[in-house]
């Protein structure tokens, strides 16, 4: 179970799920401390929402396998504004019933995967749209979905522009630079390397040799243009963009999230979309502030609400797989 709750998305690639078996029939999920991102992520809320993605997976696997989960979250207490990374974010019981209702997207969980290739110009059909806005109940947390070619275009010029804040800032590039790896060693288990990109390749070949003949700020210079570049045509190819939304920012609010995001991406793949989430824009750190709030007017959404996740779908190619690292490593 822990083994297909690990498929799930997580920013970078970092996976920081941490998992202890206290008793029999019992799983606690808790932070993995040394994989967090302070300069992408100062208020931790990507992280949850990769708990709530794991916690979706976990779920989903358990019922394949006949058992119902009994889910708490925060079980030593819900945090207020000071956070203990020390502490459970999930306690998981797992309780056999073979009566236990069977979830199709179980059949995805190792299909779902994150596109970051250019979409193709293929429209999508009304079906498939209401198909995506069945994946979860949506009554706490709605979720937002456009096509239009003139909306798709607006948020396409603040996506792109949002990449090139995000790698503006020293710190954040440095963190970057931790989880992305620009050698492409084959023994990676964790984070993203260039072949994540998206980039055909013939733009690899052409990347990784001029980034072999230049080194120190130039190097650095390339990759971020290189980057910039990626998300405006990841943007700009987009054929619909999609929003998750909770009423507040509490912690719970970003683990449920995470939950109804993961069903929304493993839908997607079940219905042969293409989806990549894109949420740089939605970032708490300094600087971030005038892009996010002409997303949300643009949207119409209140700025007391919380846009938690940003996405493109559209159709494109398969796209590899991304590593994981051993279940074992995993289990404390
Ligand atoms: C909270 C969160 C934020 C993410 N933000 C982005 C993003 O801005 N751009 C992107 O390309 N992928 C983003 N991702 C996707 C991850 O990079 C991806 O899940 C990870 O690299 C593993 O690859 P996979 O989804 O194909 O399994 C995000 C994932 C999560 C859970």
């Amino acid at each position: 179970m822990v083994a297909r709750a690990l498929a799930a998305p997580s920013p970078l690639n970092i996976q920081p799920w941490m998992v202890r078996f206290p008793v029999p029939d019992r799983i606690e999920l808790c932070i993995d401390p040394g994989r967090i991102l302070p300069a992408l992520d100062p208020d931790f809320r990507r992280i949850f929402i990769a708990h709530g993605a794991f916690l979706e997976n976990l779920d989903i696997a358990a019922r394949d396998q006949g058992y119902r989960t009994d889910i708490t979250l925060f079980p030593s207490g819900w945090p207020g504004a000071r956070l203990d990374l020390s502490e459970p974010v999930a306690r998981i019981d797992l309780i056999r019933d073979t009566a236990v209702e069977k979830d199709p997207l179980a059949a995805v969980l190792f299909l779902r995967r994150t596109s970051r290739i250019p979409f193709s110009g293929r429209s999508i059909g009304q079906e498939t749209l209401a198909g995506l806005s069945d994946s979860y109940d949506q009554s706490a947390i709605p979720m937002g979905l456009l096509t239009d070619p003139g909306s798709r275009s607006a948020i396409a010029a603040l996506l792109y522009q949002a990449t090139a804040i995000e790698l503006s800032g020293e710190d954040r590039f440095r963190e970057l630079l931790l989880f992305l790896d620009t050698t492409c060693r084959s023994d990676r288990r964790a984070g993203c390397n260039l072949t994540d990109l998206g980039l055909s390749s013939l733009s690899l070949v052409w990347l990784r040799l001029r980034m072999a003949l230049v080194s120190g700020d130039r190097r650095e210079a390339l990759l971020k243009e290189t980057l910039i570049s990626c998300a405006r045509r990841q943007a700009s190819t987009a054929a619909g963009f999609g929003w998750i939304t909770t009423p507040g920012n509490l912690r719970v609010e970003q683990i449920r999230a995470g939950r109804a995001f993961e069903r929304v991406a493993l839908t997607a793949a079940s219905l042969g979309l293409s989806f990549q989430p894109m949420t740089q824009i939605l970032s708490d750190y300094p600087g971030m502030e005038d892009l996010r709030n002409n997303l949300y007017d643009f949207l119409g959404i209140p700025r007391n609400r919380t846009i938690q996740m940003f996405f493109r779908i559209g159709y494109a190619a398969p796209v590899p797989a991304t590593p994981r690292r051993p279940v074992g490593t995993v289990i404390r």
